[in-house]
């Protein structure tokens, strides 16, 4: 059996004529620089993350590059970054000028581990950039305290968790639930094809609730216009394509649908390998996991690689290298040993296939072959 890793087809095929009616609706209007689609797309995800203003731009990685900048983050600052995420978190802090400061995870989640920021704060710290990786929230409460103590602001990377859910527990009982991006400052997506909500080509959003914010942002990822030929501050070519946008719009309401598919895909993986040696992922009660990736670990990832390999499966390794070790970031001074969660984890994880098209047999046939790679010696 052949099983590749993620299967973009069957997705468009399901909702091919939905899709094809709003590129074409979009073609015969002709207005393709942030034309009617960007403006309604914009307002439809900020209302479903219940924010109040939401500015798409061109990528996950220009939404943090520009929320960085709407907050004002210059070269003498520093901000807090997990050691262990996609590459692009880090790089907008650099790209501005401004220091990375990475802190080590937590095993069970793989997010940024909230024992360690507080140590890792200096005088130059401006804001905490917590991931939500994988889909999985990262601790919120203790971010939002800890930012608070020392008047940090908090940018969230949610390019992995589109639609991922936080719980505030309010009283003994009560639950107060806000989608991530809702939570911080500011909320950054990516909207690269293969996300949960991915779209034909790059893609990213910027969500606030502070007016203020959103006008600098328009202004930001729009060459610093103010009008047309009225240039006011320092901007950039950074706009969501408005062709992505119709095809985000479709795709948007299918959403919570895909997820819940997702984490049902991902409740089958871990009932299958829950009397085996491979560690599965751990949901925290504090929130919904939306499986962007369904990562395990395992001890002897090599051999358990070249097995599943030979019998057709694709997997991935997100990340083979933490980020404190890559070449790009020598300069920082940091060396083996210094995040010893980030080192573990990225010498161990593995990413199996998921997506809401996934049939059960292939989940069946990927968990045997599995086993049958952990019995070999
Ligand atoms: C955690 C994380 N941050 C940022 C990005 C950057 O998003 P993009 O590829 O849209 O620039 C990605 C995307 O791959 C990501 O996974």
């Amino acid at each position: 059996m052949d099983i590749p890793f993620i299967d973009l087809r069957t997705q468009y095929q399901q909702i091919k004529e939905e899709l094809n009616r709003a590129l074409n609706r979009t073609l015969d209007r002709g207005d393709f620089i942030l034309g009617k689609e960007v403006r309604l797309f914009e307002e439809e995800f900020a209302r479903y993350c219940r924010t109040k203003f939401a500015v798409g731009v061109n990528s996950g990685t220009d939404a943090l590059f520009l929320g960085l900048l709407s907050l004002g983050v210059g070269k003498s600052d520093e901000v807090i970054v997990p050691a262990f995420t996609f590459i692009a978190t880090a790089l907008a802090v650099s790209f501005i000028g401004a220091r990375v400061v990475f802190v080590d995870i937590d095993e069970d989640t793989y997010n940024i581990n909230v024992e360690k920021i507080e140590r890792a704060v200096t005088k130059r710290t401006k804001v905490i950039l917590p991931v939500h990786l994988f889909g999985q929230p990262a601790d919120m409460k203790s971010i939002l305290n800890i930012a608070k103590k020392y008047n940090l602001k908090v940018i969230e990377d949610c390019a992995q968790s589109h639609g991922a859910e936080y719980k505030f527990k309010v009283q003994s009982s009560k639950l107060k639930v806000q989608k991530v991006g809702s939570l911080g400052d500011i909320g950054c997506f990516s909207f690269y094809p293969t996300k949960n909500l991915g779209a034909f080509g790059d893609g990213g959003m910027i969500l606030m609730n502070k007016k203020e914010v959103y006008k600098k942002l328009l202004m930001l990822r729009d060459c610093g216009r103010k009008s047309k030929y009225e240039h006011k501050i320092l901007g950039y070519n950074s706009r969501l394509d408005t062709i992505q946008a119709a095809v985000l719009r479709v795709k948007l309401k299918h959403l919570d649908k895909w997820n819940r598919l997702r984490r049902k895909k991902a409740k089958l993986y871990s009932e299958l390998l829950k009397d085996t040696d491979v560690i599965i992922p751990k949901e925290k009660d504090y929130g919904t996991h939306i499986y962007h990736i369904y990562a395990i670990r395992v001890k002897n990832r090599n051999k358990v690689l070249g097995i599943l390999k030979k019998k057709g499966i694709n997997v991935l390794i997100h990340y083979p290298i933490p980020l404190h070790l890559q070449k790009v970031y020598k300069n920082l001074g940091y060396k083996r040993g210094d995040f010893p969660v980030a080192e573990k984890v990225s010498g161990e994880i593995i990413s199996l296939s998921i997506h809401p098209h996934l049939e059960e047999e292939k989940i069946q046939y990927i968990v045997d072959t599995l086993k049958q790679a952990l019995l070999k010696k």
